[in-house]
């Protein structure tokens, strides 16, 4: 299959966010920022994009280093290099250098498991710990460069495990809990681990989620992965295969205390981590480690302003690259304080997320707008039993948020004394490119403001044309970052494809914005076959070929619809094959057939039959059409290219759900 773009015209965009509404900084919480003013943001954005080897070369001091870089950047496009030549090792900065220096006995984390067990680790707990993990690591015959699939819930030990990867320079592969068995097998076999590390079960909303047992199935089909290391969370039985599978307190017990922290070039990699795009195959996206460390260190210490003092939460999976960048790497790295949490928001009430926060004090609170909407949904009711007085800093990403939401989280959650956040960036980007400083940006809802220091996001035309302040276009940027994933594991030449040779010279983000006349930037959506649901991204092209695989479909088409609560919807055409029976459950039965293949976040909202696809005459699907259809239940729009006319009116009848 071929990256495909849809026929979506950056020029039909209009955004429907016209925001008038002004937030400034509040001055009490601007007074003790890192960064306190416009002028202040204004100066330092200039000096970084001036002096843009300068600025980093300084920045990156905030890591400690073996070896100094001789080198900012060699770049030869589209591959980057940064802080060529240094030594350093994330696990160390991230760990020892807290423990070993003033943080020792500071809390590095802090976790609540669903059923309501707390448990929390101080800087120096958390060296002695890791150092025990990595050694675990070793004795299963993990060396540097060794791929190693991580599948697990929230806890302790799936930081652990990130971090005790990283130590000995291991590359981490972490799979989210909640893919299926074919989802993690594909992402082990493609990035050939040796070891898998996963847990007997972890808790969602009361049940246990199997993942060893989901594990097992995969690793049915994942013959190259030796050894299985087991975390015992809940004591639930599981099978263990002799030879392959042993449980991780076993191993820790007989691990020696000391491992000293691998030196990594710079360049090494850190870890690959899938994610969709417009094909059928997610792609492995590889981050390395110097430039990671500085893009992700930096990010979270300016963006939520971040302090000594702070208890820092973000709600995202360390499964998914928020997890990776802002559970672990970016706060650890600052000697934050991080708040885990390993169930749902609304257990065993919906105000599970507001007792933790005044529980443990949290100050900086990171989620998604889909969960914010949930919140609103469930009423404000369960906020205002808490009182939410620690908070001090607000975060979103994932996916525009709406104004209305935006005004929710200031008011209920934030007590319009907390500046929101509105992070932009990517799995691919490593690190937030668009958001704003929250002493000196003023906020609008809906827009994620201003670029980050160093990043010079643009808007332009298919043609690569700039577009004028005010208008949509497709957003691009122009020169590398520290954070930026240097290649997909395994085919470079896919990599450069797909965000390199869009926009020639430039990366391409598969993501559609205007900017206004402030230069304040307005994400509207991906311009590609990628669906974003909840804040996750699926690729349309993953989620036919999981419907091509059920005997009874010939053909299918996916699209995404506009959802209140989820942004995006899952909507599915769907062709049978003449002799394949129609049965009352066939629909659901098909639903079930995805969630299974890919995961629950991949199930379709909506399944219709339809005797065939519109095609143009080159027999390639209109999904613009469908799209249409799908949000509208009509076809407006042009269809003079389409090879079969009587195929919308067929499409438009609609069957009995
Ligand atoms: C979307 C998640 C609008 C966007 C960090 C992007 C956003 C995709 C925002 C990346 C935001 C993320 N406003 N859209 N603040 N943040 N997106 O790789 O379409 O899972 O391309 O990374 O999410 O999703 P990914």
């Amino acid at each position: 299959m071929v990256e495909q773009h849809s026929e979506a015209s950056p020029n039909s965009f209009t955004s429907t966010m016209r925001e008038d509404r002004l937030f400034p900084p509040p001055p009490e919480f601007a007074a003790r920022a890192h960064i306190r003013s416009r002028a202040e943001y204004d100066e330092m954005y200039r000096r970084s994009i001036d002096d843009n080897e300068a600025f980093w070369a300084e920045q990156a001091q905030a890591l400690d280093w073996f070896k100094p870089f001789d080198k900012v950047l060699e770049w030869n496009v589209p591959e980057a290099k940064w802080f060529v030549g240094g030594k350093l090792n994330l696990c160390h900065n991230a760990v020892d250098r807290h423990a070993l220096g003033s943080r020792a006995d500071k809390t590095a984390l802090l976790w609540e498991g669903e059923p309501g067990e707390v448990r929390s680790l101080t800087y120096a707990e958390l060296h002695a710990e890791v150092q025990r993990f990595a050694n675990v690591l070793k004795s299963l015959g993990i060396a540097k460069g060794d791929r190693v699939a991580i599948y697990m819930g929230v806890c302790p030990e799936i930081v652990l495990a990130v971090l005790a990867c990283a130590r000995i320079g291991a590359v981490h592969n972490v799979v989210f809990g909640g893919f299926a068995a074919q989802a993690l097998a594909d992402r082990m076999n493609d990035a050939q681990c040796k070891l898998l590390i996963t847990q007997d079960t972890s808790f969602r909303r009361g049940q246990d989620v199997a993942l060893k047992s989901i594990a097992d199935e995969a690793l049915d089909r994942s013959p190259g992965v030796e050894h299985v290391l087991v975390y015992q969370r809940s004591g639930k039985p599981v099978s263990m295969k002799e030879g392959r599978d042993h449980w991780l307190h076993e191993e820790l017990a007989k691990a020696d205390a000391e491992c000293a922290a691998e030196p990594m070039d710079s360049e090494d990699p850190l870890y690959i981590l899938y994610t969709s795009g417009t094909t059928g195959k997610p792609k492995g996206l590889v981050h390395t480690t110097g430039g990671y460390g500085v893009g992700t260190l930096l990010t979270t210490k300016y963006i939520f302003d971040l302090q000594d003092s702070d208890v820092y939460w973000c709600t995202a999976d360390v499964g998914w690259v928020t997890g990776h960048s802002y559970v672990v790497y970016g706060p650890l790295l600052n000697g934050a304080t991080i708040m885990l949490y390993e169930g749902a928001p609304n257990w065993p009430e919906c105000d599970r997320f507001w007792q933790i926060v005044d529980r443990h004090k949290v100050s900086i609170f990171y989620t998604a707008p889909t969960a914010i909407r949930a919140f609103m949904k469930w009423g404000t009711e369960h906020v205002h039993k808490h009182s939410l007085a620690s908070l001090r800093m607000l975060g979103t990403v994932g996916e525009p948020i709406n104004p209305e939401a935006w005004m929710w989280y200031h008011r209920e959650i934030g007590k319009k004394r907390c500046p929101i956040a509105d992070t932009w960036w990517q799995t691919e980007t490593g690190s937030i490119m668009i958001a704003p400083i929250p002493g000196a940006v003023p906020t609008k809802p809906g827009s994620a403001t201003l670029p980050f220091f160093g990043i010079e996001p643009e808007i332009v035309t298919k043609e690569g044309e700039p577009v004028p302040l005010g208008h949509g276009g497709l957003l691009v940027v122009r020169k590398p970052w520290p954070a930026m994933a240097r290649t997909i594991f395994g085919d470079a030449e896919r990599y450069k494809k797909a965000y390199w040779s869009e926009i020639p010279g430039s990366y391409f983000t598969g993501d559609g914005a205007r900017r206004d006349m402030d230069g304040y930037f307005w994400l509207m959506g991906r311009v590609d076959d990628v669906l974003n649901i909840s804040g996750h991204r699926l690729g349309t092209a993953e989620i036919e070929s999981a419907l091509v695989a059920h005997p009874k479909v010939a053909e299918a088409a996916v699209v995404g619809r506009p959802d209140e609560m989820k942004g995006e919807g899952i909507v599915v055409f769907v062709s049978l094959h003449d002799d394949a029976e129609v049965t009352p459950t066939l629909k659901d039965e098909l639903k079930k057939h995805v969630a299974k293949e890919i995961g629950a976040l991949a199930r379709p909202d909506e399944i219709r039959f339809t005797p065939s696809l519109p095609k143009t005459r080159s027999g390639k699907i209109m999904r613009r059409l469908l799209r249409e259809l799908a949000a509208t239940g009509d076809v407006k729009g042009d269809t003079t290219t389409l090879e079969d006319f009587s195929v919308v009116a067929k499409l438009k009848e609609k069957d009995e759900e």
